[in-house]
């Protein structure tokens, strides 16, 4: 997992607490004011902190520099800074209860309630679509990671729905411009699977079984949507590649179904199509909330030729999924807990056996 996540650690890939202690030798100690970045984050954040806790009483029994120790000790425990994006939307909420406990985090939205009115605590009133970078440049400075959830969503008129996505795709540059200049190691922005979607008329007819995250294939959409999040996903290799002066990492999430299966999307359906592709596109929060951790902290998401930037697909476990997980899993351990099909089983079995549909009512499409 992530080390060196924090500001003012001694750059990344530094010492974790395990290895702190042959290198803590007591004259460097005594001399040197110690690196701070001597803790991770993440799982193994507990056990190395107990390996830091032994090693502080150690040295204190014997009566060495204790100030020097406590300030390094003090700053070990400090949180990941991170900010996040369209922090009072819906998928916000399923990360935000996680984030808060393991991240400092600033929220930013245009609107400081959620889409039942409600007031989500915290959120600071901001806009991404500014004309002067400035305004927002405090808000990216000292983060370690920026999570990128804010977007515009569709209207029906067409032309309108093209003008959204170009402010979607400026505030995903704004975002990408202001982490590189402020000096944000990474960002992880909410992409969607409509990235891809021409190819689910290819699996729909089954001249395709499973689409894969790779990148073997190149996503292409059939409506702007989808356009626009395969164009921010390549933005950020563009952020990556090291060319505008350092490699920022980024990571996408093509997120699936994040909510639960409505039966009512069977009605006038006789195939259950869009019941039956919900099944393979679902994603529980718990799963979307390890996937979105574990793309801020793990420590190297170098992808084959060495650019840190991936795209990972954002669904469970699902007996039913035609989208591939096997990147997620290797790159960063995405270990998914739920399945559509167990979660649902009851619906599964009465809505698809028993209220007349036909065709296929197995895996989807
Ligand atoms: N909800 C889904 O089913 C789903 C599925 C796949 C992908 N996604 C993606 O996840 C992300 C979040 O989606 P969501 O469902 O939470 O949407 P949402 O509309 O609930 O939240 C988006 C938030 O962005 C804010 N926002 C809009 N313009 C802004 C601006 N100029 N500056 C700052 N904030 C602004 C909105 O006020 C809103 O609170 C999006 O990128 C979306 O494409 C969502």
């Amino acid at each position: 997992m992530v080390d060196g996540m924090s500001r003012g650690r001694a750059g990344y890939g530094g010492p974790t607490g395990c290895e702190l202690l042959p290198w803590l030798r007591l004259e460097t100690f005594l001399i040197v004011p110690p690196r701070k970045n001597f803790s991770v984050y993440g799982p193994a954040h507990n056990t190395e902190q107990k390996t830091n806790i032994k090693c502080w009483h150690v040295l204190n029994s014997l009566g060495v520099a204790v100030t020097m120790q406590a300030h390094a000790w003090e700053d070990s425990m400090a949180k990941p800074k991170v900010l996040v994006t369209g922090a009072a939307g819906y998928v916000a909420a399923q990360l935000l209860p996680t984030f808060h406990e393991r991240y400092d985090c600033t929220l930013i939205d245009v609107t400081t309630t959620d889409r039942d009115g409600h007031e989500v605590p915290g959120v600071q009133r901001q806009s991404l679509l500014v004309d002067d970078l400035d305004e927002l440049r405090s808000l990216f400075a000292g983060c370690d990671a920026v999570v990128h959830l804010a977007f515009v969503r569709r209207t029906e008129d067409r032309h309108e729905q093209f003008d959204g996505e170009m402010d979607n795709i400026r505030m995903a540059y704004n975002v990408l411009r202001l982490s590189l200049e402020e000096d944000v190691r990474r960002v992880v922005v909410a992409s969607s699977n409509h990235a891809a979607d021409f190819y689910e008329h290819l699996l729909r007819s089954r001249e395709m079984d499973m689409l894969p995250a790779t990148n073997d294939i190149r996503p292409l959409s059939d409506n702007y949507y989808g356009w626009a999040k395969e164009s921010y996903e390549h933005l950020g290799f563009v952020f990556a590649t090291g060319t505008l002066g350092r490699k920022l990492e980024n990571v996408h999430i093509r997120i699936g179904a994040p909510r639960s299966l409505d039966a009512a999307t069977l009605e006038g359906d006789r195939e259950g199509f869009p019941y039956r592709r919900n099944l393979g596109a679902y994603v529980s929060p718990r799963d979307l909330t390890q996937l979105m951790v574990k793309s801020i902290e793990t420590e190297n998401i170098d992808n084959e030729w060495g650019v840190p930037w991936q795209v990972f697909y954002g669904i469970s476990d699902n007996t039913r999924s035609f989208w591939g997980l096997e990147n997620a899993r290797r790159v960063i351990g995405y270990a998914p807990e739920d399945d559509s099909e167990v979660t649902w089983a009851k619906d599964v079995y009465e809505n698809l056996t028993t209220k007349g549909v036909i065709g296929r009512v197995g895996r989807v499409p």
